[in-house]
């Protein structure tokens, strides 16, 4: 059976005191009977003892926002997959749209983070998501299958099963307008599709697809009911904890 996810995306938010607040209260407040894995993406700076607190309590982990398309060496600034591994973090998210689109990051590079990451045993959330324009124009089933196809489906079965992933619309994300359910149901049947015709259907049964954009408690509970919805990677509504725990409850 296909795990489900509640994952936080934080993006460039909280400082050091907020963050770790944050993570207690949602830790003692969620019980152990909730059915989805708790993950939190906090900036690099906090992932060490955020990963620590998450310790506690089975259930909750913590994953990078990104990593170096290279191994290690003369490239200031950067974090690669190995520093992420060896820090005892378990995931990484790898290819958001505002990563494709305010540093220019090419399904090249993409693959090559992807690369990384496999080889340092990191689980790779996946995210793809088309435009408003895109989604009027009718091409977002075309443009998802692109995405997929120059990336993550050019991996072998073994390192497929490494990956998550997260369908977010850009029109959807941080735009308070979320897909309606039935948005997110078609595209994410599509995508299990592609995973069955590109792999295989145990492959597809046993992906978890989760949806972005826009998600909060007064509307999440809908799109994660929908058959193909494994949970969600939640920005803005990921950094309050009385919003986060809401959606978490929801499994
Ligand atoms: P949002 O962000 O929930 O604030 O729309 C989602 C994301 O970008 O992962």
């Amino acid at each position: 059976m296909r795990k489900k996810y509640i994952i936080g995306n934080w993006k460039m938010n909280l400082s050091k005191n907020e963050a770790l607040s944050l993570v207690k209260e949602t830790i003692s407040v969620v019980d152990g009977n909730v059915k989805a894995n708790i993950v939190f993406a906090p900036p690099f700076i906090f992932l060490n003892e955020i990963s620590d607190l998450c310790k506690i309590k089975s259930g909750f982990s913590v994953s990078a926002q990104d990593c170096s398309s290279n191994e290690l060496g003369a490239f200031t600034g950067e974090v690669s997959s190995k520093m992420i591994s060896s820090a005892g973090v378990s995931y990484v998210i790898i290819g958001h749209s505002e990563r494709r689109s305010n540093f220019k990051e090419t399904d090249e590079i993409l693959n090559l983070k992807i690369q990384q990451a496999l080889q340092n045993k990191l689980q790779i959330i996946f995210c793809c998501g088309e435009t408003l324009e895109q989604r009027e124009n009718d091409s977002y089933l075309d443009i998802i299958s692109t995405q997929l196809s120059n990336t993550i489906f050019k991996l072998g079965v073994d390192s497929f099963k490494n990956i998550i992933i997260a369908y977010e619309p850009i029109w959807a994300i941080g735009t308070g307008k979320t897909a309606s359910s039935l948005q997110a149901q078609e595209m994410h049947a599509y995508i299990r599709s592609l995973i069955s015709n590109n792999f295989d259907k145990n492959i597809s049964d046993n992906t978890s697809v989760i949806y972005g954009g826009s998600c909060k408690p007064s509307n999440a509970k809908e799109i994660f009911e929908q058959d193909d919805i494994d949970g969600g990677l939640i920005g803005g509504a990921s950094l309050n904890s009385s919003d986060f725990i809401s959606l978490i409850k929801l499994f």
